[in-house]
Formats: structure tokens, C-alpha cells, sequence
């Protein structure tokens, strides 16, 4: 998608230097920054900082570490100690385990000369893979969108939360990507943005994105989602995933659980996108997903740009207060209408997600 009218991706391999490149989301929306990785440590940092974040883009730069550890050393031995430190960088997102585990499982008993070439190979195809799925994910979700525009004849308002845009994707994203198709055919579309506290994901990525693609779009905060639903002014909520049990129930950026609430309480339908990289078959109870409680200064601190252009971080919270930050919730299945895949539309269900993937 575009950034100051220039189609990018959000990452990729430069050959000449042999380094990965991405999009620093930490600077976005006041600075942007393309900035190299050129160590498995790197990776690893970029995932942690959240430099790069989104489950299928945290899983794309996993496998890219994976390619920066054989360029450093071949031996199989080094390599699947960086994978094990590459999988504990981030608990969450389920994609990060599934694109290393990929990697690992191409890369075993190979130790040719070509284990760099081969490791380059699947790397790149776990991002060409996801840019196709998350594509597919915009066609198939188009259609419960052009329901609504046929019906209504007006504007179709959709709430999102986080960012499940193309920046936390390789391209098109999966939330966003059914917008950007509908957007493409000509459905007037106005996207209400969650803030998403604390780290505002939302205001700082969805909206940024949103109107790079001139999409229009309104930040709210966070509890604002409720009485927009109540007032009629929401026709759908469309929020993206980053681990999905497959007995339906949604584990993605906190808050999402009470938004899907007042989309039940007030008859707005509820839907989930996802590439099946999210889908977790081995977890059976939505308790055992690990979630991640990041630093509490994301909380008591905000960031922001000052009048000389800097980025400044500033203390909000009384300096005595203790704070918690739990990221991630988890929306049970049966306040999900349906999920949105690259293979299809389905129910939030064992029997549903059976049906197209397995
Ligand atoms: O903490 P983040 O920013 O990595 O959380 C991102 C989300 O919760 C997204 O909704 C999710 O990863 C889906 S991305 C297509």
C-alpha cells in the first residue's frame, strides 16, 4: 500500500546488501524511518521493541531472522538456539512459532552451500504467501461489506481496533483489507479508529495508513465505541487476531473482548480476519494462550512529536502510581459472527474452521 503516494511492503530482503529492511513503526505516524537489520539479534530487537508488530508481519520478520542467523552461521546447532530466542521475543502471536518452525523444519539436514539460498527462499515465500492471503482475506470480506452498502445505500461506518492494517501485515492487512478493497470498488466507507491504548496502534497506525490511502476515518478513544453502537452509527466491527483457537474464541490487542460485548449487546455484527498462520490447533482452552504484560511506562508515559519536530516522552501518571499493562484479551467465540479467511468465510467454530483448512 502507499505511504506519501509510494507502494511499499513492510519488509523485504535487500539482496545488494544482504540486509532485511523495514518500516520503523515506532517513529510512525510524525517520522518515517526505513531502517536495516543485519543480525538475528536485530530481528529479534525490532520484534521486541515493536519497531515491527502485527502477528503476520512479527511472523515474516521471524522467518527474515532466521536467513540473518545463516548468514552469520551455518551450524544447525546456532541456528535453532536464535529460532528458540526469536520464538520467546514476543508470546503472543502465534505466526512468530509457526513461520519459525517453518523455516526450521525446510532448513533440517541441509548444511550445503545452499542453506542461505534455501533459507532466503522460504522466507520471502512466507511473505509472498501472506500478502496473497491477506489479499484473498479483502475479496472474501468485500462481500459482507457490499451487503451492507446494498442495503443501506449510504455510507457504510465500520469500527476497528488496533491496527490490523497492511503495517501489521506484509501488504493489505487483514482487518483493513476488505476496507481497502471495498474503498477500491467505490463503497463510501468511513472507518471509526479505537485509539488503543496504551500504545495507540489505532490513532498512530490505522489512521495513519487509512489516510495515506485517502480513506475517511475517525479516531475515538477507546470506551467511545460503545454509545456509537448504541446510537446506530456503527454497521460492523472488523478487528484482526493474533492467535485463533480452533474452537473460535480470539485472542487479540486488549479491548477487543468489550468492544465484541456491545457489538452482541447492540446487534452489530462482530467479525474477525485472519490468515490461517493465526489459527492455533494445539491450544484448546483459550486460559493456556499465553499473554503478554509488556512494561508498565507504556502506560504512565505518552510519546509524542514537540514544536522542533522531536519525539518527546512525557510522564502522565502520578510518579508514585503502580500500573498494569496486560496486551492482549481474549473474545470467546460466540460473540464473533464469523471469521474472514483466504479461503473463505466461516463460523467462529471448530467445525467451521475445519471445513476450509484441514
Ligand atoms: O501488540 P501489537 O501491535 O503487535 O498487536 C497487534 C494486534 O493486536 C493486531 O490486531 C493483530 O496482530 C492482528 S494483525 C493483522
Amino acid at each position: 500500500m502507499k505511504i506519501n503516494g509510494i507502494e511499499y511492503k513492510t519488509i523485504w530482503f535487500n539482496e545488494e546488501k544482504q540486509v532485511v529492511k523495514i518500516i520503523d513503526q515506532t517513529k510512525l505516524p510524525h517520522k518515517f524511518i526505513i531502517k536495516e537489520l543485519s543480525s538475528v539479534k536485530d530481528a529479534i530487537n525490532a520484534i521486541k521493541t515493536m519497531e515491527v508488530r502485527g502477528a503476520p508481519l512479527i511472523g515474516g520478520t521471524a522467518a527474515y531472522g532466521i536467513v540473518l542467523a545463516v548468514q552469520e552461521n551455518k551450524d544447525l546447532e546456532f541456528i535453532k538456539k536464535c529460532s528458540e530466542e526469536l520464538i520467546q521475543s514476543r508470546p503472543t502471536a502465534i505466526n512468530l512459532k509457526w513461520a519459525v518452525d517453518r523455516m526450521i523444519k525446510k532448513l533440517a539436514g541441509i548444511n550445503s552451500d545452499k542453506i542461505l539460498s534455501i533459507a532466503l527462499n522460504e522466507a520471502k515465500e512466507i511473505c509472498d504467501e501472506d500478502e496473497k492471503f491477506c489479499k484473498n482475506i479483502g475479496i472474501n470480506g468485500l462481500k459482507i461489506i457490499e451487503e451492507i452498502y446494498n442495503k443501506k445505500k449510504d455510507t457504510v461506518n465500520i469500527l476497528t481496533h488496533c491496527n490490523a492494517g497492511w503495517l501489521a501485515t506484509i501488504n493489505w492487512g487483514t482487518a483493513t483489507s476488505p476496507i481497502y478493497h471495498a474503498h477500491k470498488k467505490g463503497i463510501p466507507i468511513h472507518v471509526w479508529v479505537d485509539e488503543t491504548r496504551p500504545r495507540n496502534q489505532g490513532a498512530n497506525l490505522t489512521s495513519y495508513e487509512l489516510n495515506e490511502e485517502e480513506i475517511p476515518n475517525t479516531i475515538i478513544a477507546d470506551n467511545t465505541g460503545g454509545i456509537l453502537m448504541q446510537r446506530g452509527e456503527v454497521d460492523m466491527c472488523i478487528v484482526g487476531t493474533d492467535r485463533t483457537l480452533s474452537n473460535g474464541d480470539v485472542c487479540n490487542k486488549i479491548g477487543t473482548y468489550l468492544k465484541a460485548l456491545a457489538a452482541h449487546d447492540n446487534n452489530v455484527p462482530f467479525y474477525v480476519a485472519l490468515p490461517s498462520s493465526t489459527i492455533d490447533w494445539d491450544i484448546k482452552d483459550a486460559k493456556d494462550i499465553p499473554i503478554e504484560e509488556r512494561n508498565s511506562d507504556e502506560l504512565s508515559h505518552v510519546e509524542g512529536i514537540d514544536e522542533n519536530n522531536q519525539i518527546k516522552k512525557v510522564l502522565i501518571y502520578p510518579s508514585k502510581s503502580k500500573a498494569m499493562n496486560l496486551a492482549f484479551d481474549v473474545t470467546p467465540a460466540k460473540y464473533v459472527t464469523a471469521l474472514i479467511t483466504e479461503k473463505g468465510i466461516t463460523k467462529a467454530s471448530f467445525d467451521g474452521l475445519k471445513k476450509l483448512f484441514k
